[in-house]
Order: structure tokens, then sequence, then C-alpha cells
């Protein structure tokens, strides 16, 4: 029953620690019944579904346009955090809008005007986001992170699901976090991307993060979508439970 687990994240987000957000992301959903598997994550308890598009140019992967984006929005009214890995995104910005994107996440290493691509989104009553691959540095937001309300740290290459998460994605995590304190932007979101399951999200959330996207942690679980989330949840929670109860 939605309402019940809405309830508890409510309840959560009240008396524990800070909340977590979890995405999942519909890379690794069965597309032949897409719309009863964004049903379920809503259902199971998600706060936003994360949408990978794809065009085989910025990454070695073709997915999704406007179209399955206007579709999921028919059926969720979760926010919708629609990552852009292709060239020339600006070409796309009012049609993922039109499609009902909330969040609109570009990447900084393709993007040469970011300034004018993320006032444009914004232009589109869309919240822009700003994304980093692995092995691009976090002093690349410099000039970018003034104009965001999102960052999403790229924790495997992009291109597919089910990856490892690399190991010195932590790290990263807790730099951004305090790159962001540091330069008064504390309230921007911090989303990890990329091998995010139950035994990496305690690690990233205690570095820092925000909202956690999760594909193969969600769909590919061998078990109910509702029972990878609350299985994932648990995890990512545990160790701000600890660090709560501790002082
Ligand atoms: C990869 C995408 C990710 C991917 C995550 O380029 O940006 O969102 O779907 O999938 P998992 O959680 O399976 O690593
Ligand atoms: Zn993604």
């Amino acid at each position: 029953m939605p309402g019940l687990t809405l309830l508890c994240n409510i309840a959560r987000m009240s008396v524990g620690p800070r909340y977590v957000k979890i995405a999942p992301s519909i890379l690794s959903a069965d597309f032949s019944r897409l719309g009863e598997q964004v049903e379920a994550v809503e259902e199971g308890g998600a706060d936003a579904i994360h949408l990978d598009v794809m065009d085989g140019h910025f990454v070695p992967n073709i997915t999704i346009g406007p179209l399955v984006v206007e579709a999921v929005r028919r059926r969720t009214s979760l926010p919708l955090h629609v990552h852009l890995m292709i060239d020339r995104p600006a070409d796309y910005v009012s049609r993922f809008a039109a499609a009902g994107a909330d969040f609109l996440i570009v990447h900084q290493e393709n993007n040469w005007t970011l300034h004018r691509l993320l006032a444009e989104i914004g232009e589109a009553n869309v919240t822009p986001g700003v994304a980093l691959n692995p092995t691009t540095s976090v002093a690349m937001l410099e000039e970018s992170v003034p104009f965001v309300e999102l960052v999403l740290l790229m924790t495997v290459e992009p291109g597919f699901g089910g990856q490892q998460l690399i190991p010195t994605m932590y790290d990263k995590v807790a730099r951004l976090r305090r790159f962001l304190a540091e330069r008064g932007r504390a309230s921007v979101q911090i989303e990890v991307d990329g091998g995010v399951n139950g035994d990496t999200a305690s690690g990233l959330v205690a570095s820092g993060a925000d909202v956690l996207v999760a594909g193969a942690a969600v769909f590919s679980a061998g078990v109910t979508v509702g029972e990878a989330l609350v299985h994932l949840r648990t995890a990512a929670e545990s160790s701000l439970w600890r660090s709560h109860l501790e002082s």
C-alpha cells in the first residue's frame, strides 16, 4: 500500500538522521512491461525515477528518448531524473521538458557552453544538474556549481548497468561534499550513479551522498522490486543510524 510506505518515509524524515533518496534506474528494468515496473518502484517506496538517455556517441550504447520519458511520466508522480549521456543536449531540452522531466542532468565533459545550457534548462522550468565521469576532477565544477541544484557523480564509467563501483569514488563523494560546503552550496544534492547496491550504499551515504541511483540492485536482484528497495534502503541508512545513535 503506497500510503504506508510514504508514511514510513515521512516518519523516517522527521525523527531519523538525514533522509537518503533512492532513484531506481530503469535501464535495468524489463522494458516489455515498463509501466508495471515503474508503478512497482513507486509502490515500493522509491523517491524518484532515474532515466538514462544514451545516443551511441557520448557513450557506446543507445537507449531511450523523450517518447519513453513521456510514457514513464504517465505511469508515476515521482520526480523524473533524466540523465543525458548524449552529444548536443541543448537540441533536446524543450522536448525532455515537454515529456515531463523534473531534473535534466548534463555532463561537464562535452558541453562547452554549459552556462547557457544550464540556463536554458532552468528557463524550461526543469531543475538543472551537472554530471562528472569517474576521472573528471571535482575541481572542474568550480564555475558551474553556482548554477545547479544537483551534482551527479558517475561511480562507474557511463554506458551500461550492472558494473562494479570504482572503489576510489567513496573519497570523491566526500571531497565533493566538502567542496560544496566550502562554497556555500551545501544544499546541492549529490547523486551517485553506478554499482550502487547493498554492499556499497552505506559507504556512499557515509561519504555524503544524498540520492542513490540503482539499476541492477533493484530490477535484477532476484527478489521483488519492493524487497530490493527495502534491502537497499536499510543498507543505505545503516551507517547514518549508527552515527546518529552514537552522537
Ligand atoms: C550508466 C547509467 C546508470 C546505470 C546504473 O551509464 O548512468 O544509471 O543504469 O546501473 P547499475 O545500478 O546497475 O550500476
Ligand atoms: Zn544514469
